[in-house]
């Protein structure tokens, strides 16, 4: 039996290009998968906690020592922990904001990376693990757009899952998503259509990969 672990950013529900995309992914896993199992996390509906300085605190205190909210919060960070090590592929889907990820995502980041848990220090928690990021830009940052260079994300998404041990690391990308939603991006309708059916192509042969 195999795991899929399915994490979901955008808020924008079924108009949400990186949803679509996404969802044609997870269709396609699905079938190639008789027995697999998907697991739903959605980081629009159901955002993880922020740090805050009781959960810091948690790891340099021995557990039957953590007050109960500690601990619970604690835990609740183990159980995150856990759900992804207990996967063997995770697909993560997002928009670009403001050059970089949306901060639900950076808040499950900063949930699951526990020094001597789970880090980046020689870890080896994602191992062996498919790791895909299906990433909708509103505009491009491809070589030669004027804001090419502008792009903080993609380097920063696939450092997080190399740094936990991910060595299959993809970061399939959308681009011009406002065209047709933002005035002045009409003439980019055409490179978002195309762009869209782009990703989706390579997201479904990742899928059957
Ligand atoms: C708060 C916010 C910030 C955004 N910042 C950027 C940006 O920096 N660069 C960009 O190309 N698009 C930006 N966009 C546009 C989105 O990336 C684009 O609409 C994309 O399709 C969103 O993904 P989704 O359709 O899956 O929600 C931003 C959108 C929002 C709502």
């Amino acid at each position: 039996m195999s795991t899929l672990l399915h994490i979901s950013v955008s808020p924008m529900g079924d108009h949400s290009i990186s949803r679509g995309i996404a969802g044609e992914f997870v269709t396609v896993w699905t079938a190639a998968h008789a027995d697999g199992v998907v697991i739903e996390r959605d980081l629009a509906a159901n955002p993880v906690p922020h740090l805050d300085a009781e959960v810091i605190m948690a790891g340099y205190v021995p557990a039957e020592e953590r007050p109960a909210s500690q601990a619970a919060k604690h835990d609740a960070r183990m159980a995150l922990i856990n759900e992804i090590l207990g996967a063997d592929e995770i697909v993560i889907s997002t928009p670009m904001w403001n050059w970089n990820l949306p901060s639900v995502l950076k808040a499950y980041f900063d949930n699951i990376i526990i020094p001597g848990v789970l880090d980046g220090s020689g870890a080896d928690g994602l191992r062996g693990k498919k790791v895909t990021y299906i990433v909708a830009q509103g505009g491009s940052y491809a070589e030669g757009a004027p804001r090419f260079g502008w792009d903080h994300q993609t380097e920063y998404i696939r450092l997080v899952a190399s740094a936990l041990g991910a060595t299959d690391v993809e970061v399939i990308t959308s681009e011009f998503g406002l065209a047709g939603v933002a005035p002045g991006m009409e003439n980019f309708l055409e490179h978002k259509n195309a762009s869209i059916v782009a990703a989706t192509e390579a997201a479904k042969a990742r899928a059957a990969a």
